[in-house]
């Protein structure tokens, strides 16, 4: 099938199809309102197509994820977060001569100009960690030029110093500078807990699982934040403007914000006496707005492969922290009442990234309000990557049109009139 028929009005229009690597058709109407008058409308982007894009493969009927051809599971197990962010960047897994030269570079830019400790001050003490993020960010364009080959790597050198720092702020503890003699993982957990009072050992299997999460986090194509990225980058605004917009777009709870929701979720349930089967009832009752957080996804329609990678690893790492969590007990029996029901599986819900993560999350001492910036300083290379690959395909300035069903053409009338 090389192309499609469109007929509107009296006539045919043979629109041509684009076929991808991996078998995916997609009909290119870029000529449609030039050869028709029309557009098509597609509320949410479910059926469009943004770019043709060499980065992540997702196949969400059968569960498939792949960074630049591998598979996430693959990853999740061989891979450290640092070589899938040279991987998702530069299109190649590094060599080792490339990788401990990528390494260096990140240790080397960790470090925030001073000046930039004062925006701190000037936050409110409450602030969300994902606002002071997204505003820190921006702020960066203020220091470096915009077309500076070193952007990349100060971008991903300093998000988890900014994020860190924050944490510190919010709870009223020194600021912990960076060290060069820690790996990209440790450095942050380092800045994020030790204080300068006593030594802070980094657990290996906090660094592993921590490493891994940000793997699973790494990319998801054409996300709600990453389709920012690529939508003000294609503005050709500098990097550290669009990388904060793609931040704020992370924030909101059916995005990146879903994995606290999904932690208040279980709380309340468990304060309530843990009736999953009343919260299964709330989430199915329309008149209802409340959703199961962490269920759904508008692309997976089976199962999510990150969930189960996350949900292994929360039970790994419960186990050699010798800790129990009673809000992962909710979890598991929230999933298989929901699961059983009918609403779900009509409607082909499961749990996503964000049902487990949580869990990991506390397991790991990290603060609830911390769980998005998480989240964020996983999903930074892959909006890197798109920020990249667009620019290199010189993509055009992104501008959806609409179809206007305000009133017609009416004359002005005075205020005395109205
Ligand atoms: C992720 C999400 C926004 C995807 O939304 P979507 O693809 O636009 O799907 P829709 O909102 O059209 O939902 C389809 C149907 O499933 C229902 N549904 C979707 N997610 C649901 C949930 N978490 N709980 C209860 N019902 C849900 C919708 O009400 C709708 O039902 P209807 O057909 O009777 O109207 C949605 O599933 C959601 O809000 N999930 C909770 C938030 C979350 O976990 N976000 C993280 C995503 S990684």
């Amino acid at each position: 099938m090389t192309q499609a028929t469109l007929s509107l009005h009296d006539g045919d229009l043979a629109l041509p199809v684009r076929t991808g690597t991996e078998q995916e058709v997609g009909i290119d109407i870029t000529m449609l309102r030039g050869s028709t008058g029309a557009i098509t409308l597609d509320p949410g982007y479910g059926n469009t197509g943004s770019c043709l894009s060499a980065i992540t493969y997702i196949d969400g009927e059968a569960g498939v994820l792949r960074y630049r051809g591998y598979a996430i599971e693959d990853l999740a197990s061989h891979a450290s977060f640092v070589e899938v962010m040279y991987l998702l960047i530069h299109g190649e897994l590094p060599s080792a001569a490339q990788l401990s030269s990528f390494k260096s570079q990140l240790s080397l830019h960790t470090l925030l100009h001073e000046d930039m400790k004062k925006f701190y001050e000037g936050f409110p003490p409450r602030a969300q960690p994902m606002s002071v993020l997204s505003a820190m960010v921006a702020s960066l364009s203020t220091y470096y030029d915009a077309e500076d080959d070193l952007n990349f790597v100060r971008m991903l050198a300093k998000l988890k110093t900014i994020a860190a720092f924050s944490y510190k702020k919010s709870i009223g503890q020194p600021f912990i500078y960076p060290r060069n003699d820690l790996d990209f993982v440790e450095d942050f957990l380092h800045m994020m807990f030790a204080v300068p009072s006593e030594r802070y050992e980094v657990s290996p299997v906090v660094r592993r699982t921590l490493d891994m999460l940000l793997i699973l986090h790494a990319d998801h194509e054409q996300n709600c934040s990453t389709s920012t990225v690529r939508m003000v980058g294609s503005s050709g605004a500098d990097l550290f403007s669009t990388i904060s917009t793609g931040i704020s777009a992370l924030s909101g709870p059916l995005h990146g914000g879903a994995n606290t929701a999904v932690i208040s979720m279980l709380r309340a349930i468990r304060a309530d006496g843990a009736d999953y089967g009343k919260y299964v009832a709330k989430a199915k009752d329309r008149s209802d707005p409340f959703r199961l957080m962490g269920f759904g996804h508008r692309v997976y329609k089976n199962f999510d492969p990150r969930a189960r990678l996350i949900k292994a690893a929360a039970d790994r790492l419960l186990e050699e922290l010798d800790r129990t969590d009673p809000l992962l007990d909710i979890a598991k029996n929230l999933e298989r009442v929901a699961l059983e029901d009918e609403y779900f599986i009509k409607r082909r819900l499961y749990p996503n990234l964000d049902f487990y993560s949580g869990i990991v999350y506390r397991a790991m001492g990290l603060p609830t309000s911390m769980f998005t910036v998480l989240f964020a300083l996983g999903r930074l290379p892959g909006w890197i990557a798109h920020y990249k690959e667009m620019r290199e395909n010189r993509d055009r300035l992104h501008r959806p049109r609409q179809i206007y069903v305000g009133s017609t053409l009416r004359p002005y009338v005075p205020v005395s009139h109205r």
